[in-house]
């Protein structure tokens, strides 16, 4: 064991030589993401729906189809020569009360939100574990740990990927795996955006106001939950298994 360890001093975030699978590469927080592990060393392949420009591998498919996500983890393993980390980021929200929800709403959003990390989730495993362990992290939401108003199937699917990294931190730490998640409240992101532009709003001012909201003083940048998502993957949460991490600059749900 190192010496920085054994006296309790952390080590460097260093990923060198790691080999990671991000989903959702495309997208505000995964290209964030993808950055943070890239500056810590590792070589990523992404993940998306869309071409993934920041990844050192680009694998483009739709996760709600099971054969791509079942096949997902073998497919970035045989594109970096291994796997060490995984990133279930993508996900997408269905916005308004039940009563206005529709069958593809919810159906669409347990595929991408539950059912493909699941898949991936599953799949990977046993490739963690050949390689002598490694790290997964959800990219949950603080919704899915304190259920916000008028989002019953988002906050549905985020609490069901919350209690799957429950589950998963302890199921498998004996492997040397570490399943942990991120939790973050609002972040500025194409997600956010269309939401404020889908109600006619311009989403600019609307940032602006929902600054006003947050104690910290500003809804998170990408960046800033992709420092956490870092941590969460790299050596320095070493002992975290099955942790919901919130970062929301102070702001509760409400
Ligand atoms: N933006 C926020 O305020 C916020 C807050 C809390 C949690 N989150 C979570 O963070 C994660 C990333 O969100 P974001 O804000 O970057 O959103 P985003 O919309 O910018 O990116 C999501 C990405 O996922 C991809 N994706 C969606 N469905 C897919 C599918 N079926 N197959 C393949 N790829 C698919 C999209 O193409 C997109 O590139 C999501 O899980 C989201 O729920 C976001």
């Amino acid at each position: 064991m190192p010496n920085s360890r054994r006296l309790g001093v952390s080590p460097l975030t260093s990923l060198s030589g790691q080999k990671a699978l991000v989903t959702g590469a495309a997208g505000g927080i995964g290209i964030a993401i993808i950055q943070a592990l890239k500056n810590a060393g590792a070589v990523v392949a992404g993940a998306d729906k869309q071409p993934s420009h920041t990844s050192d591998f680009s694998i483009i498919g739709d996760l709600t189809d099971p054969t791509f996500s079942d096949h997902l983890p073998e497919t970035a393993a045989q594109a970096l020569s291994g796997l060490d980390i995984v990133i279930n980021n993508a996900g997408i929200i269905r916005r308004g009360p039940i009563t206005e929800a529709s069958d593809e709403d919810f159906i669409d959003s347990f595929a991408v939100n539950v059912e493909a990390p699941f898949r991936v989730c599953r799949a990977s495993i046993p490739l963690l574990a050949s390689g002598g362990g490694g790290a997964i992290v959800n990219v949950a939401s603080c919704w899915g740990v304190h259920p916000g108003p008028n989002h019953p199937i988002y906050c549905m699917s985020k609490a069901a990927i919350a209690s799957m990294t429950q589950c998963l931190g302890h199921d498998h730490a004996h492997q040397g795996i570490r399943v942990n998640a991120v939790c973050p409240n609002e972040v500025d992101t194409p997600m956010l955006r269309s939401g404020f532009e889908a109600r006619g709003m311009d989403p600019q001012t609307a940032i602006q106001d929902l600054n006003g909201s947050v104690p910290i003083g500003h809804i998170a940048q990408p960046e800033e939950i992709a420092d956490v998502v870092l941590f969460l993957a790299s050596d320095q949460s070493r002992y975290m298994c099955g942790a919901l991490v919130e970062v929301n600059g102070g702001k509760p749900v409400f």
